[in-house]
């Protein structure tokens, strides 16, 4: 019989994605998601789309209409399934978005994780248990490290971040926005119950994880809103730092084979910078010559002097330590070929 796993949030970028990659292997899928993205973000955020896609794509696919805040239905549901694999990615995933829906977000990110974790430790706790974090959970802390200007960019002035920021960095004493929060608070319980309980969690903390099939917003998704903002000529409201804040991208394949390695080979609550490193990290000015470079469109945008509160000036993940635990995962998308499929995929989406 064919192992089963369960995906929260399967309607999203990263759930989808993972769907997808898990049924070739030959998994039995099962996708858990109400959609919730459409009531944080409005009708631009509803994954309805990509719901369909996965009940077209995978055979046997098993989609479950279930809020992850319903304690008893996750508990009911993890018993049902026993699921060999767990990912978490279903969240309240905007900064931005967190400050106006504060009991949403928390009883999301913090309460949702742990309604989880719990029906895993009754019914499935030998199974590996994999959570999408954020980094986030270091707040506004990598914006203490001295930083040097450059002509599109902010980097580093400090030889110990020449490989960017390794997951030893500290997420206490910072600011984190009401959304970095809940999630450290969702980060700490996937630990826990790896450390106490010894089962097989990670947590996954994540640079801006990208992709084709990404529905991207204003406040979430930042280089698939960017595409979709150029190729419709609209307006992209780029916040303070001049522009030249750097974020690092990964495309949601290479995140999906980070977890399947994870799976085969499980640790007890293990923590991962999980970013495309250095050599994928932009800044927005940036993303702005790479898709112009595509699209050959010019991207039109409006300056803010105000930076969003709590934005990193400059981040990218140190990825030596995934590389060390796992050493057949790499990289295998770089930026170029990632924009190249944003913008194909917004092609066949938008209207002509
Ligand atoms: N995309 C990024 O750049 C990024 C960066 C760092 C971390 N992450 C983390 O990765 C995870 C996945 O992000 P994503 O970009 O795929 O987000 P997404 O919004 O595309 O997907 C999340 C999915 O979860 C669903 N969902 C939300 N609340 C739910 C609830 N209460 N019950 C059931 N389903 C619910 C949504 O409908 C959505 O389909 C999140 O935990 C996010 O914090 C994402």
């Amino acid at each position: 019989m064919a192992k089963s796993i369960l995906i929260t949030g399967s309607n999203g970028l990263i759930g989808s994605e993972v769907c997808l990659y898990f049924s070739r292997l030959g998994f039995q899928v099962h996708g858990l998601d109400n959609n919730q993205r459409a009531v944080f973000f409005g009708p631009a955020g509803d994954t309805r789309l990509n719901q369909q896609r996965l009940v077209d794509a995978i055979p046997g696919y098993q989609h479950h209409e279930l809020d992850i805040r319903n304690r008893v239905g996750v508990l009911a549901l993890v018993k049902e399934i026993s699921p060999a694999v767990i990912v978490h990615t279903a969240a309240q995933p905007s900064h931005d978005r967190a400050a106006a829906i504060p009991f949403d977000d928390f009883d999301t990110n913090a309460v949702g994780t742990l309604n989880l974790l719990e029906a895993c430790r009754q019914h499935s706790p030998e199974s590996p248990f994999i959570h999408m974090s954020t980094n986030k959970v270091y707040g506004d802390a990598p914006n203490r490290i001295p930083m040097m200007e450059l002509d599109t960019r902010w980097e580093y002035a400090d030889e110990h971040r020449e490989h960017g920021i390794p997951e030893s960095f500290s997420i206490d004493q910072s600011l984190h926005s009401l959304f970095g929060a809940s999630k450290a608070a969702s980060d700490i319980l996937v630990q826990e119950y790896g450390r106490y309980f010894g089962m097989p969690t990670c947590c996954l903390r994540g640079g801006c994880l990208t992709g084709p099939n990404h529905s991207g917003v204003e406040l979430h998704g930042f280089l698939s809103y960017l595409v979709k903002c150029n190729l419709e000529g609209r307006h992209y409201s780029v916040y303070g730092y001049k522009g030249k804040q750097v974020r690092d991208n990964i495309h949601s394949e290479d995140v999906a084979r980070f977890m399947h390695d994870f799976s085969l080979s499980p640790r007890c609550g293990e923590v991962y910078n999980l970013g495309g490193g250095k050599d994928n990290s932009c800044s927005i000015i940036e993303a702005f010559e790479m898709v112009e470079a595509l699209t050959g469109r010019k991207q039109v945008y409006a300056y803010i002097a105000k930076n969003r509160i709590g934005d990193h000036i400059c981040y990218y993940s140190d990825l030596r330590k995934m590389k060390a635990h796992y050493p057949r995962w790499d990289i295998t998308r770089p930026l170029k070929q990632t924009f190249s499929e944003i913008v194909q995929a917004w092609h066949k989406r938008l209207p002509s």
